[in-house]
């Protein structure tokens, strides 16, 4: 997406040095920071410290770490161990282990001169191809859009609520959750987002807000507990939620806090949808709550909150008592009962196992 006159992408091999780089999305929304990043090490880091972040971003940052890692030496004992490094960053996002297994896959059968030339094509390919996936979520996610803005008194927007960021930022552009509200726009259908701040690593505060702000969609940014309040007052017509992994029966994997606004928009009679490329799909999954690792991060991301002071310097500062430990689980697990629909780059499906293999049949012989 735009900043300023140049068209970004949140990740990219840049031609003239060689080399690839991303958006350091820490700085963020004060700091718009690109930085290169060369070795193995850096992008484990560059994942697991989430500079990126977003399940598609972090299976396409990991595709580069394989390249950058066979150029180093492209030998099978390597290419395991890139495996491994890569994979241990970060537990709940599948398409990190799906980004690895296509590398895998395609590089192992190659002599080793061949591998690090090739490496670099894939991942490309798996860029470009999250590029026009997450083009394809937004155009059959119009199509809700539109349906509720018929039912719309003309020039009223469509509100429609979001959690954490599933944004341009979070993939690798467009956004999942986000790629609809971009072809609304586009389309001239009036659109207010609900941003979640989504605490207590602030997505929606820090970067989703900012994209919102970027391409000018009006949005107001919500504590984490006012959405069921303003969906009991008819403030909210429709969530848009991404995902880091749907089982095959389609229960869904999010940031902590999705859940609860499933429920509340379950009581409501509010539609559901969830914005997935069919890389956050494991098939061999079944049931999410109790067979998704869940990532459990740093206490202190809650004890303590971080933000920027006007030198530009980041600082945290305690808000709870010396002593008190932070419990912090990052994702939760919706069922798929409460989901309304599963927005994929080949259509709408019902959160079901039917649903998901009615959109991708090819599956059903797999499973
Ligand atoms: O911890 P994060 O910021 O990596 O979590 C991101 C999310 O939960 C997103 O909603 C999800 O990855 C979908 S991104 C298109």
């Amino acid at each position: 997406m735009k900043v300023g006159d140049t068209h970004y992408r949140s990740i990219w091999f840049d031609g003239e040095t060689g080399r690839v780089k991303i958006i350091d999305q820490r700085w963020l929304p004060h700091e718009f920071r690109v930085v290169e990043i060369d070795t193995l090490d850096e992008f484990a880091m560059a994942i697991r410290d989430m500079w990126v972040r977003g399940a598609p971003l972090i299976g396409a940052t990991a595709a580069y770490g394989v390249a950058v890692e066979m150029q180093r030496d492209a030998s099978d004992a390597v290419l395991d161990a890139a495996w491994e490094q890569l994979h241990e960053t970060r537990p709940t996002a599948i398409n990190l282990r799906w980004a690895l297994d296509e590398m895998r896959q395609m590089l192992a059968p190659l002599p080793e001169s061949e591998r690090a030339a090739a490496a670099f094509r894939k991942a490309e390919e798996i860029c470009d191809a999250d590029v026009e996936t997450n083009r394809l979520i937004g155009v059959h996610g119009l199509e809700l859009i539109r349906q509720v803005a018929a039912t719309k008194k003309p020039g009223e927007p469509v509100n429609i609520l979001t959690h954490c960021n599933a944004g341009w930022l979070a993939t690798v552009d467009w956004g999942t959750a986000t790629s609809p509200m971009y072809h609304a726009v586009e389309a001239g259908i009036p659109i207010h987002v609900w941003v979640d701040e989504t605490r207590p690593r602030n997505q929606g505060a820090q970067l989703t807000s900012w994209e919102m702000n970027r391409h000018g969609i009006p949005h107001h940014l919500i504590v984490d507990n006012a959405g069921g309040h303003l969906m009991q007052h008819g403030e909210v017509d429709m969530v848009i939620v991404g995902t880091d992994r749907t089982t095959a029966l389609g229960d869904v994997c999010n940031k902590i806090g999705t859940y609860l606004k499933a429920l509340a928009a379950h009581d409501n009679q509010i539609p559901f949808y969830v914005a997935l490329p069919s890389s956050t799909i494991d098939w061999t999954v079944n049931d999410g709550v109790r067979e998704i690792p869940i990532e459990e991060r740093d206490g202190r991301e809650v004890t303590h909150v971080f933000g920027q002071l006007e030198d530009g310097s980041v600082t945290s500062v305690q808000i709870s008592p010396d002593g008190t430990p932070g419990g912090n689980p990052a994702f939760d697990v919706t069922p798929a009962r409460l989901v309304t629909g599963l927005i994929t780059e080949r259509g709408v499906a019902k959160a079901s196992g039917e649903g998901l293999l009615g959109l991708f049949p090819e599956r059903r012989n797999a499973a």
